[in-house]
Parts: structure tokens; C-alpha cells; sequence
């Protein structure tokens, strides 16, 4: 099988498209599943360069931390050979080897069936952002935060989370704002935004405990002096959820939007989120999307590619998201 494959050498990560056996892979799963498509991540990008320490399993290894694919066989009884299933998160790409190789060898409970109708290299346009993106809007919505409830916030909003977190809060109806360090008015009203904010406007924090409610919900992928700012603007019985820390990962906040205004502080993770409210997102995701926005929003490259392309993705001059074809799907 082909895979791109971490090796430690002289003590520094170096990655390269290699030929091995599939019995190379560490048996530590119940399911065997040829790769399709996988996508490239941040995570992805410093596992490959080594520049962040995200791998936890043992040398050699494959990164990857989405992948869509057909189940080869399986010795779990949860699916059948031929079954197409996507998998994110659960250390896959991190402790466990993952999608950048043509065949992975997984625990079955990781994964959920690909929804009816959702294209393979669309999963992985979608891929953990786009997941993470479903679960914080989710989040708003249990809270009874509608489109009547006012203005949505999403900070970060042309990466991948934000982006796809502008998409489907808008296309639910709800007035949304995005808080972006870039010129960027036409890719996010595209995208659906209503009004867009430059990044500073809630970069230096908060003026006061309390604020003026302007929020009746965020979607932050900044934190750090970001999300303190958030937290107290936002208005009666809203909901920030909390999602990542591309600003900073310190929290400086009082109690009194939670005490006083009721606000709910929701975290986000993606990575252990529990199998039936995974498969109710991706279920959603398969109905909520649009085709036409994930064709738009990325470009496919291939194993080969991905040095390269991480050296772009930590330099922040990528927009959008790159799907990897890792396997050539039947026609
Ligand atoms: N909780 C989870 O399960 C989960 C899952 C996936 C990702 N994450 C986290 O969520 C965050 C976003 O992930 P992503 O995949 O969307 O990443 P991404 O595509 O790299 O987007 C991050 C965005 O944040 C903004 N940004 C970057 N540097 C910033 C800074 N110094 N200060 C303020 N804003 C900055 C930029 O948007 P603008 O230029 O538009 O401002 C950038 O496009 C990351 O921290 C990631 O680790 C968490």
C-alpha cells in the first residue's frame, strides 16, 4: 500500500510517500477499510512537518485525521464489506495511523456509515472542521437559540471551522457575523454572512465585565482575549461555544455572564464526541451542506502533495480546504 510515512531521523520528523505491507500497520483494530479520500488539517500539517508534537503513537508512522473509505472486511459484525464509512477524531492520525495511506485498520466504533447521498470527497471537504462546525451549531440550537434570538457571531470565520459555521447557520436562517483578519467580504457573504467585523474589533478583550449584549450566540474558533470579549457581549440566555484557541489558549472571564445573564460557555470537542450525536451530525451535515459551496471552498491534491501543501497550511496562505485522494473510487 502507498502511505505517507513518518520516520524519526536523527531525531527529527521526516515524511515521505513509501511502498509498504499492509501488515505494517499496527493491528490495534477489529476493521480494515480502504482509503478513499483524507483531508489536510492543521494537526496534519505539524505531524508531517514536525513542528508540533501531535503524534503519540510510535515510529514509523501515518498521519491523517479524517478519512472516508470502503470496509475491506470486518470482524466487529457493526458493517459489511463494501460499506462506505468516514472517521475523524478518537487519536485516528494521532496515536492511531490514519487516512494517508491506502488501507487503515481501525476500531469499528470509531466510525459512522457515510450518509446516503454524500459524496466521498465531499465527506473529507467537509472532514473534522466541518464536523466541528455541525457540533458547536448543534450546541446553539439545544440551547433555544434561534434565528429570532439575534446576531450569531464566528471568529475565525474563513478558516475551516468558521467557514463552515458561517455556511450553516445562515442557511438555517440566522443572522450571522464574521469576525475575520482578512479582506474578505465577498468569499463570506458568499458564504452567507450578513455583516462581517474585522478580527481587532474583539481582539483586545473585554471593556467590562458586562457589556452590551450584542451576541445571542458564537461560534469561536480564536479564544484567548477573543472569546473573553464574546462572553461579555453576549446577550440573555446565549451560547458561546467554544470550539478552538487559533488566538490564544488563556481564559480570562468573571462569572457574571453566566450568573447575571444566564450565558452558557458550551465546549466543543470533536475528537471523543460520543457515536450517536456524531452520526446525527454527519446525517445533517449530508442534508445541510452545500455541494457547490465544498466544490468551491477546497482543491483535491494527493499523498504526494502533502509536504508541500503543510508548509503552506502553517504559513496561514492557504484558504479553503485541501481534500487528499488517497484511493481511486469504482466508477
Ligand atoms: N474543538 C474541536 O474539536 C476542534 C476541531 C477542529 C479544530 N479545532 C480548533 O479550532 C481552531 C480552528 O480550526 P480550523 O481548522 O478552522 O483552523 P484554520 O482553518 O487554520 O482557521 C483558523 C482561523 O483562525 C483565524 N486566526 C488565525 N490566527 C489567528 C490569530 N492569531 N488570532 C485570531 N484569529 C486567528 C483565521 O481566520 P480569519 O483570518 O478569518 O480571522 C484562521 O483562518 C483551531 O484552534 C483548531 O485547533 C478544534
Amino acid at each position: 500500500m502507498r502511505a505517507l510515512v513518518v520516520r524519526e531521523k536523527h531525531g527529527a520528523a521526516v515524511a515521505e510517500v513509501e511502498h509498504l505491507s499492509t501488515a505494517a500497520t499496527p493491528n490495534r483494530g477489529d476493521i480494515t477499510v480502504r482509503v478513499l479520500y483524507s483531508s489536510l488539517n492543521y494537526k496534519d500539517a505539524l505531524a508531517i512537518t514536525g513542528k508540533g508534537k501531535i503524534i503519540r503513537g510510535d515510529y514509523p508512522f501515518v498521519p491523517g485525521i479524517d478519512l472516508v473509505g470502503e470496509v475491506v472486511n470486518s470482524e466487529a459484525g457493526r458493517y459489511a464489506a463494501g460499506d462506505r464509512v468516514v472517521a475523524t477524531g478518537w487519536g485516528i492520525g494521532e496515536e492511531h495511523w490514519g487516512g494517508f495511506s491506502e488501507f487503515a485498520r481501525l476500531r469499528s466504533e470509531w466510525l459512522v456509515p457515510l450518509p446516503v447521498g454524500l459524496r466521498p470527497a465531499h465527506a473529507m471537504g467537509i472532514g473534522t472542521a466541518g464536523f466541528t462546525a455541525m457540533l458547536a451549531v448543534m450546541s446553539i440550537e439545544e440551547a433555544g437559540v434561534g434565528p429570532e434570538s439575534g446576531e450569531v457571531v464566528v471568529t475565525g470565520a474563513t478558516g475551516g471551522v468558521g467557514s463552515y459555521a458561517v455556511h450553516l447557520l445562515s442557511r438555517r436562517g440566522y443572522q450571522v457575523v464574521a469576525s475575520t483578519g482578512k479582506d474578505a467580504v465577498e468569499y463570506l457573504s458568499g458564504l452567507g454572512a450578513a455583516r462581517v467585523i474585522e478580527r481587532d474589533v474583539l481582539a483586545s478583550g473585554a471593556e467590562r465585565p458586562l457589556d452590551s449584549g450584542i451576541w445571542a450566540g458564537a461560534v469561536d474558533s480564536v479564544g484567548g482575549k477573543t472569546l473573553e470579549a464574546i462572553l461579555s457581549q453576549t446577550r440573555r440566555h446565549g451560547l458561546v461555544a467554544a470550539c478552538g484557541l487559533a488566538g490564544g489558549a488563556e481564559l480570562s472571564t468573571t462569572v457574571f455572564p453566566f450568573i447575571l445573564r444566564g450565558v452558557t460557555l458550551a465546549g466543543i470537542d470533536s475528537n471523543t464526541c460520543p457515536y450517536d450525536r456524531r452520526r446525527k451530525a454527519w446525517e445533517r451535515l449530508s442534508r445541510e451542506v452545500d455541494g457547490a459551496v465544498i466544490d468551491e471552498m477546497t482543491e483535491t491534491i494527493e499523498l504526494d502533495d502533502l509536504g508541500s501543501a503543510s508548509q503552506t497550511l502553517l504559513a496561514g496562505n492557504i484558504t479553503g480546504r485541501r481534500i487528499v485522494r488517497v484511493g481511486r473510487e469504482a466508477s
